[in-house]
This record gives C-alpha cells, sequence and structure tokens, in this order.
C-alpha cells in the first residue's frame, strides 16, 4: 500500500501519560465489534451504499468522455455546481491529483457568491466548457439559483445547443431537477439512493468530474477496494478505520472535542476540508439512537502545514488539551525544487542550501509532530507514499468506515443532518417560498425584537 496509518502518538507513553493504553484499545475491541454489526446489520436497510462504492460501475462514466472527446470541439473544461457532498469530494480529488498529470480543468461553484461567479467567468473559455449541476435532493437553493443563472447564460450564448453543455447529477426518480432532466432532455447522471451526500465521492458524483479532467477513475475505486478489505478486518489492529474510530472516540471521552487535520501539502488541503464535512455532519448530533439528547460531536478544523505553523500551532502545543491531531505528508512530490547556494557563508540560511521544498516540508511536519508529542498532544500521521488516485481512493474509503463506526460507536445515526433543515426553512421564508410564510413571519418578529434591543452599533 502506498498508504502509512503511524498512530504511536496516540498511544500511552512517557510524552503522552493520558494517552490511550494498547490495552485500552484491546479493551474497545467488544465496543467496536458491536459498531461493526450495527453497521453490517443496517447496511442492508439504510442508505449506507458507500460500503459498496468500490464496485461502482463506471461504463456510463466512460462512455460519456468518450462520447466528448469525439465532438468537433471537445469540452476541456469542467465546471461543478453542487454544495457540501455535491462538490467537496470532486475539489478535494481534483486538487490532490492535478499535479500529478496533464489533467483538463476543474472549477466548482459551491456558493452563492456573485464574485466567485465572476472569477469562474472570467477563468473559462465557456465555448469549451461543460457544467455538472449536482444536487441529490434536487432542490437545494445554491444549486437550484446557480443551474437557473447559467442555463440562462448559456441558452444565450448557444441557443442552438444549449442542452449539450449541462448535465445533471441528481436522484434517479425523485426533486424538481429529475423532472426537469425528463421534461427538458438534459444528459443525466445518478446520486444512488442509498449513498448520502458526503459519502458520494466515489459515485457519479465524483467520478465524473474526475473522469472528464483525465483522473484514473477505475484506479481511485481500485484504492478504496483494497481498504474496504482491511477496514472489514475483524482485529482492530489490522483494521485502520477501527484504529481511528476507537482512538478518537477514547479522546472525545477525555473532553477532546476538537479534532484537527493539518495536510504539510497544499495538494491535501482540500482533503481535509471534505473530511471537516464528514466528521462534523455526520458526528454532530444533539440526539441518540434512542431519541435521548446527547450533543455529541468532535470538532474538525483543518490546518496547513507549514503555513500554519505561523498562525495555529502556537495555540496547538501551549493551548487548551482539547484536540487530537491527524497529520497527512507526502513523502515523494512529483515536482520539487532545490533552495538555491546563494550565500554559503552565511549560518543563518546556508542550512537550507541545496535541500529541497519537500524535504523542507516534511522536515517541518515531523519538527511539529514532535513538538506537539513533546506537550502531551496525541497525534497520528497519514503518509502518502506518493499521490495517486489508488491512494486517494483508499484515504476516501478509510475516513468514511471510520467516520460511520465512530458514529455507531456513540449510538447516534451518522448519516442524517437534521441541524441543517433548520437553516434551510429559514431561508425559504427569508426568500418568500411558497408554504413558508408562518416562518416568515416569525423571522421578521426575531428581527424586530433584536433591532429593538438595541444592542447593534454602527461602526461605520
Ligand atoms: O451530506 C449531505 O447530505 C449534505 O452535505 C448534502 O450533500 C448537501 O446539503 C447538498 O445536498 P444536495 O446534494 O441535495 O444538493
Amino acid at each position: 500500500m502506498n498508504l502509512m496509518l503511524d498512530y504511536t502518538n496516540l498511544l500511552k507513553s512517557k510524552n503522552l501519560p493520558k494517552g490511550i493504553s494498547l490495552c485500552e484499545l484491546e479493551n474497545g475491541k467488544a465496543l467496536v465489534k458491536q459498531a461493526f454489526d450495527l453497521f453490517k446489520l443496517k447496511k442492508n436497510n439504510e442508505p449506507l451504499g458507500f460500503y459498496d462504492l468500490p464496485d461502482y460501475d463506471t461504463k456510463i462514466i466512460k462512455n460519456f468522455i468518450n462520447k466528448n472527446s469525439q465532438r468537433k470541439k471537445p469540452f476541456n473544461t469542467i465546471v461543478v455546481l453542487g454544495i457540501g457532498g455535491s462538490a467537496l469530494g470532486n475539489k478535494a480529488v481534483y486538487n490532490a491529483l492535478r499535479h500529478q498529470k496533464n489533467l483538463n480543468k476543474l472549477y466548482v461553484y459551491d456558493n452563492v457568491d456573485p464574485y466567485l461567479w465572476q472569477d469562474i467567468l472570467d477563468n473559462i473559455n465557456i465555448e469549451t466548457t461543460l457544467f455538472n449541476v449536482i444536487t441529490k435532493s434536487g432542490t437545494t437553493a445554491e444549486t437550484m439559483s446557480s443551474f437557473m443563472f447559467i442555463m440562462n447564460f448559456i441558452k444565450e450564448k448557444f441557443p442552438q445547443d444549449y442542452k449539450e453543455r449541462i448535465v445533471i447529477t441528481t436522484d434517479k426518480e425523485k426533486g424538481f431537477l429529475r423532472q426537469i432532466v425528463q421534461k427538458e432532455g438534459f444528459e443525466s447522471f445518478i446520486v444512488p439512493d442509498d449513498v448520502g451526500g458526503r459519502f458520494s465521492v466515489l459515485t457519479d458524483v465524483g467520478l465524473l468530474s474526475s473522469a472528464f479532467v483525465g483522473i484514473d477513475i477505475d484506479a481511485l475505486l481500485k484504492g478504496a477496494k483494497k481498504m474496504r478489505k482491511l477496514c472489514d478486518e475483524n482485529d482492530i489492529f489490522k483494521n485502520p478505520a477501527m484504529i481511528i474510530a476507537l482512538t478518537h472516540l477514547r479522546y472525545m471521552n477525555q473532553g477532546k472535542n476538537i479534532s484537527v487535520m493539518m495536510p504539510y501539502s497544499n495538494a491535501l488541503y482540500d482533503l481535509a476540508d471534505w473530511y471537516r464535512q464528514l466528521w462534523a455532519e455526520s458526528l454532530g448530533k444533539k440526539v441518540d439512537l434512542e431519541g435521548k439528547e446527547v450533543f455529541t460531536g468532535q470538532t474538525p478544523i483543518k490546518a496547513l502545514g507549514a503555513t500554519d505553523q505561523h498562525s495555529q500551532v502556537q495555540l496547538y502545543v501551549e493551548g487548551p488539551k482539547d484536540k487530537v491531531f491527524t497529520f497527512l505528508m507526502v513523502e515523494n512530490y512529483k515536482i520539487d525544487f532545490t533552495i538555491p547556494n546563494i550565500y554559503p557563508e552565511r549560518a543563518e540560511v546556508n542550512y537550507l542550501s541545496n535541500s529541497t521544498f519537500s524535504k523542507l516540508l516534511n522536515s517541518e511536519c515531523i519538527a511539529t509532530e514532535l513538538a506537539l508529542t513533546e506537550a502531551n498532544c496525541p497525534n497520528m500521521t497519514i503518509k502518502f507514499k506518493t499521490l495517486n488516485e489508488e491512494s486517494i481512493g483508499a484515504f476516501i474509503y478509510l475516513y468514511e468506515a471510520a467516520t460511520i463506526f465512530t458514529g455507531y460507536m456513540l449510538n447516534i445515526n451518522p448519516l442524517n443532518q437534521p441541524g441543517v433543515e433548520a437553516g434551510k426553512i429559514a431561508t425559504y421564508a427569508l426568500m418568500n417560498k411558497k408554504g413558508f410564510e408562518e416562518t416568515s413571519q416569525k423571522i421578521n418578529n426575531y428581527i424586530k425584537n433584536k433591532e429593538k434591543q438595541g444592542n447593534i452599533l454602527c461602526l461605520n
């Protein structure tokens, strides 16, 4: 395997007297087994389809890519319009791999920010750009507004063939967007019923844009498949997802309610962003499986090495002991640069000379690991020998499985996101959607009351 998990610094040692002992890990076996059994049991009744995704059938995607290459002017740029689970994985995979090969361009519009639209429109050649609208529900306000905007824009420019320039990925039957596909005849792809948004990167959601840019999606799935085998192991010491889940659960029990993922690589920063959503939305829950209030979760934070050494590490080393850390490190860089020996006589900088940037970066990663360990802060490292499709696919599957295990060990449902609903409903009301008049009235009162309280200062 191209991927390694080093969890030494999660375990009890001289530097980590409150770390988890091997014995505690061993004792956690029963808990893990329970979660694992629940996982297997649920797999048959609930949207847990991510388990089967390493076997995903990619034929339709490949046919589509083939068809594109036969166009008179093939599309060479793709813009994904989606949000949350319908966007973060696309970005993460692309940015992790785009330095490895000469890929087509991917842009992701995952907000409703007019400046972001401007940036994208300034950068693309609209003539050769394909738009992929992704929304499982087919109703998400952010994505639907972007869809309508781009459809209007494209239709004006290319009235003859605008439909060929937009492909839609959504539920196979449900949702407004599916109705549009059926009525208007856009090419479409599917978000499987049994796969939740944040677990969907290895479906048409993430695979279409990945294949389009030139990523080997079979290799991505192959990596996931190898990882699935490991995550199916009963022996906790052979199962990386169980190790991550159990250690993080134990640290949560010790009050470490923050999980920092710190890639020492810009290429992996978006993968930490993908993890942030997965861990937050899946584990942040008010009630447990019996409906009892538990208010559980572990706040995921992303930090970038070495950049954030000059922003966050002071807090990490000397601040509250409420965090567990994960470093991501790349051993071999495909592209590297040597630091020149310009001031050989100056000790201030000559130690850097003739070294590479990747060596400096990885040395800084080890240095931070050491500093944190000596400060009694539990940490682990996931090392990518090289960045490639297999290792990224494996990483994705590893964290999906670890999230599910952790959720079941917490006795919560890691697959829903009821807390996101309140905000969605309030947005509908604020935007005057029919049927939300009562909420709209409630919000107006809330705003008026706030103004009456007089705690708002004019600052300019
Ligand atoms: O994980 C999830 O389910 C969410 O983050 C969704 O992906 C996100 O809300 C977007 O939903 P949809 O794909 O329905 O537009």
